[in-house]
């Protein structure tokens, strides 16, 4: 006979893991998003991934401060184009009604959701209560979240770490005080903050987060391919993952988890690359995206034979059209 224990087992093992996302009033096709990272998810990147198939992005974390004083650099993050789609607008701060104020001009500007950053883990940040630091105070995670929804229309959620300090595991308790304050979904990331990113991301977090909370939950942390998206799906019955680091260099590894498809052939690869340079001049400028590229083209470059003497190629030149040459010229005679 069949238990109901193993009954469910058996229904999170065979439900089609890469299914349709709800989140509040937002639906997606598919429940494997890319993860906000600052420095990296601006808007050429989202772009390249939301083109291989990512069901959803956010921008990097927004300062819900610099968006009260009104800092040019806070909105530059938020930039958007219609082409891109629906976008989340992830902020970081510690003030509910200075969130709220935030939250509702980005959503006027028409952001599809807005999340709030209670993960980062940096002195500077956690210094001034913000990020992680907000995981050491429940009450305060609710009315967050309780100002923003009074504050906008579009769904609101929460981006978590396993907990603040080394060994306490406090997500459960800061998920369902952010699902009391009307949370329409929260994402585990499996690491204490004084982890930052090293050593592995305990996926039993977001799986004891999920069995505790009525809202979806998405997790974060590890996922890097088809397999472990599976495995992470299955194993937690969990309603989502988040791609982080594994899409550094790598917008393709969002189709080949959805389709099972195989590497970008080289065609592909120069043309997102050089695409993905000419997006950055595009929205940044020559300089900015020179500087900017050398990381990029180092994470798609990275294991290729001869490539270390590409990138330094790449960093001695703030020239635009010489980047596309290089990268034109190496990825063309590779075989
Ligand atoms: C360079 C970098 C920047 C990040 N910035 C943010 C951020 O702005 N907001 C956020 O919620 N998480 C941020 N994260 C955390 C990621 O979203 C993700 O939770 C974490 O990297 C674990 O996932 P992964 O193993 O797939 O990389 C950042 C991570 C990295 C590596």
């Amino acid at each position: 006979m069949t238990t109901p224990k193993s009954f469910a087992e058996s229904l999170i093992r065979d439900a089609a893991p890469v299914r349709p996302l709800s989140i509040g009033s937002l639906r997606l096709s598919h429940n494997v998003l890319l993860a906000p990272m600052a420095g990296v998810t601006d808007l050429p990147f989202r772009l390249l991934c939301r083109e291989q198939g990512a069901a959803f992005a956010y921008t990097e974390m927004i300062s819900a401060k610099g968006v009260h004083y009104k800092s040019a650099a806070s909105f530059e993050l938020a930039r958007t184009m219609p082409q891109e789609g629906q976008l989340g607008v992830q902020l970081f701060g510690s003030e509910p009604e200075v969130m709220a104020e935030a939250a509702k001009i980005f959503a006027d500007g028409g952001a599809a959701l807005i999340d709030v950053n209670m993960g980062c883990p940096m002195r500077k940040i956690t210094g001034n209560g913000e990020g992680s630091a907000l995981m050491r105070d429940p009450g305060l995670i609710t009315r967050i979240t309780e100002a923003i929804i009074r504050a906008v229309e579009v769904p609101v959620t929460v981006k978590l770490r396993r907990g603040f300090d080394t060994g306490t595991e406090t997500c459960v308790d800061c998920a369902k005080a952010a699902e009391q304050g009307g949370a329409a979904a929260v994402t585990v990331h499996g690491r204490f903050r004084e982890e930052y990113y090293s050593g592995r991301s305990d996926w039993g977090a977001a799986a004891r987060v999920k069995a505790a909370v009525r809202i979806p939950v998405i997790l974060s942390g590890d996922v890097v391919d088809r397999e472990s998206a599976l495995a992470a799906l299955r194993t937690t019955g969990v309603d989502g993952v988040m791609i982080g680091r594994a899409s550094m260099g790598d917008p393709w590894i969002f189709r080949r988890i959805i389709e099972n498809g195989g590497l970008p052939t080289r065609e592909e690869r120069l043309t997102a690359i050089l695409r993905h340079l000419e997006l950055l001049r595009e929205f940044k400028g020559e300089r900015t995206a020179a500087s900017e590229f050398r990381k990029h083209a180092a994470w798609y470059l990275k294991g290729l034979p001869g490539s270390a003497a590409v990138r330094d190629n790449i960093c001695k030149t703030s020239d635009v059209d010489a980047i596309r040459r290089i990268v034109a010229d190496y990825l063309t005679t590779l075989t």
